[in-house]
C-alpha cells in the first residue's frame, strides 16, 4: 500500500494557515490533518468547522477533521458543511453517552457523503472498534494520549498496528485505511509502515523540519 501523510496544522502558525497550506501542497503531503479540540475531552481548545470552512478553498488535499470533542454528533453538520472529507470521533467520548453513539455518529457522517473513522485511545484495545470496522474507511489508532503535539510515539501501539490490519484483511478490507497519529518522526516511520499502517499523522517532524518535502518523503520512503 501507498503510504500517505498528514501534516498536523496543530503545530502550524495559526496566523499564517493560508500559507502554510500552500506550503503543504507542495511537500508531497496527502492530507492535512484538522485536530479539533474542546477543552473537556482534552485540555486544550484549538479550532472548530469554521478552520475547514477557511483552508477548504484552498487546497485539493483531502481534509481530514480529527474530532477530540466529548460530543461528536453535534459537530457533525459544521464540519461536513465546511468541506471536510474525512471525519473521525473518538471511541472513548461515544461510548460515554451510549453503547450506539459511535455507530450512529459514524452513519450521520457518512450520511453528509463524507468519509468516516473511529479513533482508539493508547489505552483501550483495538478490539473495541472492530464492530464498527466495517462502516469505517478509516480507524485512527492513538500513538500518544490525545490533547498535545509534541509527544513521545509509545511502541506498544506497534501490536495494535498489526491486529488492526489482519482484521481489516480478514474482513476483506485489505485497503483500509489505518492511521497512525501521535509521535511519529523520520525514525520510527518505517516500523510504523511495516506494522500495517499507511496514513501517518505527522506534526512535530513536518513543521519543525527545515525542508519539509524531504520531510514528508523521507516518512514515506526511509
Ligand atoms: C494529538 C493530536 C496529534 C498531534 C500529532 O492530540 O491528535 O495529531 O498533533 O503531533 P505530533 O506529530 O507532534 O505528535
Ligand atoms: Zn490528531
Amino acid at each position: 500500500m501507498t503510504t500517505k501523510i498528514a501534516p498536523s496544522i496543530l503545530s502550524a502558525d495559526f496566523s499564517v494557515m493560508g500559507e502554510t497550506v500552500k506550503k503543504l501542497e507542495k511537500s508531497g503531503a496527502d492530507l492535512i490533518h484538522c485536530d479539533v479540540m474542546d477543552g473537556s475531552f482534552v485540555e486544550p481548545i484549538t479550532f472548530g468547522g469554521q478552520m475547514v470552512k477557511n483552508i477548504r478553498p484552498l487546497t485539493k488535499l483531502t481534509l481530514d477533521a480529527h474530532l477530540m470533542v466529548e460530543h461528536p454528533k453535534t459537530q457533525i453538520k459544521f464540519f461536513a458543511e465546511a468541506g471536510a472529507d474525512i471525519i473521525t470521533v473518538h471511541y472513548k467520548a461515544c461510548r460515554k453517552i451510549s453503547e450506539t453513539y459511535l455507530e450512529e455518529t459514524l452513519r450521520l457522517i457518512k450520511s453528509y457523503g463524507v468519509k468516516c473513522g473511529a479513533v482508539v485511545n493508547p489505552d483501550v484495545p483495538v478490539e473495541n472498534i472492530f464492530p464498527v470496522f466495517p462502516l469505517c474507511d478509516m480507524v485512527v489508532l492513538m500513538s500518544v494520549f490525545p490533547g498535545y503535539g509534541g509527544q513521545k510515539f509509545i511502541p506498544e501501539v506497534f501490536e495494535k498496528i498489526k491486529t488492526a490490519r489482519a482484521y481489516a484483511v480478514s474482513i476483506g478490507r485489505a485497503d483500509m485505511d489505518i492511521e497512525i497519529d501521535g509521535g511519529v518522526t523520520e525514525e520510527n516511520a518505517a516500523e510504523i509502515r511495516a506494522a500495517g499502517a499507511n496514513v501517518l499523522v505527522a506534526g512535530s517532524a513536518v513543521f519543525k523540519s527545515s525542508d519539509m518535502a524531504a520531510t514528508v518523503s523521507r516518512l514515506k520512503n526511509n
